[in-house]
């Protein structure tokens, strides 16, 4: 009998998949309940509005037998949800009017996660180059890299913005080095960062625009709002690149989620592209891989959004957040921590503290510093995972997102021990 050899040949994706580094840290988390994580992005169970799906499922109920919320929907989204999105976003947010957004240029994804993997591979191919901020969003980090493209950070002012000043030389040489038809897209994560929590003001986005057109690149710009709703005192000021005539030439997709300001497990997100064409490939592509996010989720969102229920669960959900980000605050406050060098900002919105330590300090996956707070029983993200190159090594990202709030003070109290005793 011959010997039968199984052996799979990867596809250059599939050889290039690999396990992000935070499932390593969130692993760790589950299997010991003793360790408190400031790693994961998560949101605060207490705050996840059962009652409202409750009664917005009680609500779609009434309509049986047509029961369509559970057939299968369609690849763009349901209809209603895409005028409820186009009109929040449209109402009260310093848009200009006539209204920006239309429901015509809204599809609905599973998680906007899934429209930044669409957007990008409508856009590159492997080798391709994506400018991002410094620090941006680590998993569209890892996303890039999975799918074999470049993000390259644009040079950064001592307060976190874009240095405009060093932007046109850093755009020739770049430009130079790859060709600037290999330069696909912007990536912008601009109202109250992950991990920074910081946000770009209009002028900072005016003049950005500016400087991209009379440097030659008028090229996409993703605009990824992930936390917008979820400011503390005030709604941040600026209105989104679809509202400022410097973008009126670029193509446009803007980027939200209904995860972290609503019910995070519903993993419903979405995309408004300026474009039609780059909105029609990327809507091919979501045809190919799902035809439609969870429609049954879409139903209960459009139910919510219709009654008022999200704004008034919003209220609630701020003021939630603001007060554990105070908590966070002041621990770090109470501790030696600025006494020692390190600084952060205080976040106005958002799930993050961004700690920056004296320089020299590593805090990366792996060093000292990251053990000794693994022993300890406290988890963070090592900053330079939400760095295109890598590096530096002295930025940390702490989340108040999850633990409930003796808990954070905990899992706070643990990291500033550690930090103290080296
Ligand atoms: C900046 C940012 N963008 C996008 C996402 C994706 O979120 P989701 O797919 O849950 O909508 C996240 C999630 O943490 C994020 O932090």
């Amino acid at each position: 009998m011959s010997e039968a050899i199984h052996k799979i040949h990867y596809s250059a994706l599939g050889k290039r998949a690999s396990e992000p580094v935070i499932t390593d840290l969130m692993h760790r988390a589950l299997d010991n309940s003793e360790l408190l994580s400031l790693a994961a992005g998560f949101t605060d169970n207490i705050t996840l509005p059962v009652e409202l799906i409750q009664s917005a499922v009680a609500r779609l109920g009434q309509d049986y037998p047509q029961a369509e919320y559970l057939q299968y929907g369609t690849n763009r989204g349901r209809a209603g949800l895409l005028i409820e999105i186009a009109e929040w976003l449209n109402a009260d947010r310093g848009e200009v009017q006539p209204a920006p957004f239309s429901p015509e240029s809204v599809f609905v994804t599973n998680g906007s996660q899934q429209a930044l993997y669409l957007a990008m591979q409508a856009l590159c191919d492997p080798g391709d180059v994506i400018l991002v901020q410094q620090p941006t969003y680590f998993v569209f980090l890892e996303l890039l890299r999975g799918l074999g493209i470049e993000a390259v950070s644009m040079p950064v002012c001592e307060d976190g913005g874009i240095d405009l000043e060093a932007l046109p030389g850093f755009l020739l040489e770049l430009k130079t080095r790859h060709g600037a038809e290999r330069i696909k897209a912007v990536y912008l994560n601009s109202y109250f960062c992950n991990p920074s929590s910081r946000s770009m003001s209009v002028a900072e986005k005016r003049a950005f625009g500016r400087a991209l057109h009379s440097n030659g690149l008028v090229l996409p710009v993703l605009e990824d709002a992930a936390y917008r709703e979820l400011w503390f005192g005030k709604p941040w000021p600026a209105p989104s690149v679809f509202s400022l005539p410097e973008y009126d030439v670029f193509p446009k997709l803007y980027l939200g989620t209904f995860t972290k300001p609503f019910a995070t497990g519903l993993k419903i997100g979405y995309g408004v592209c300026s474009d039609e064409e780059w909105l029609g490939k990327m809507l091919s592509l979501k045809g190919h891989q799902d035809f439609g996010s969870a429609h049954f989720n879409q139903a209960i969102l459009e139910t919510v959004m219709a009654s008022g229920e999200y704004r008034t669960h919003l209220e609630r959900l701020r003021a939630h957040y603001a007060a554990k980000a105070e908590i966070m605050g002041s621990v770090l406050e109470a501790s030696p921590l600025r006494e020692m060098g390190w600084s952060w900002d205080t976040p106005e919105g958002g799930l993050y503290y961004w700690l920056k330590a004296p320089e020299g300090v590593d805090l990366s996956i792996g060093s000292d510093f990251c053990e000794q707070c693994v022993s300890s029983g406290v988890l963070y993200v090592p900053g330079d995972l939400c760095i295109a190159e890598g590096k530096p090594k002295y930025f940390a990202r702490l989340s108040y997102g999850s633990l409930a709030k003796e808990k954070l003070e905990e899992a706070t109290s643990r990291f500033c021990t550690v930090a103290h005793s080296r």
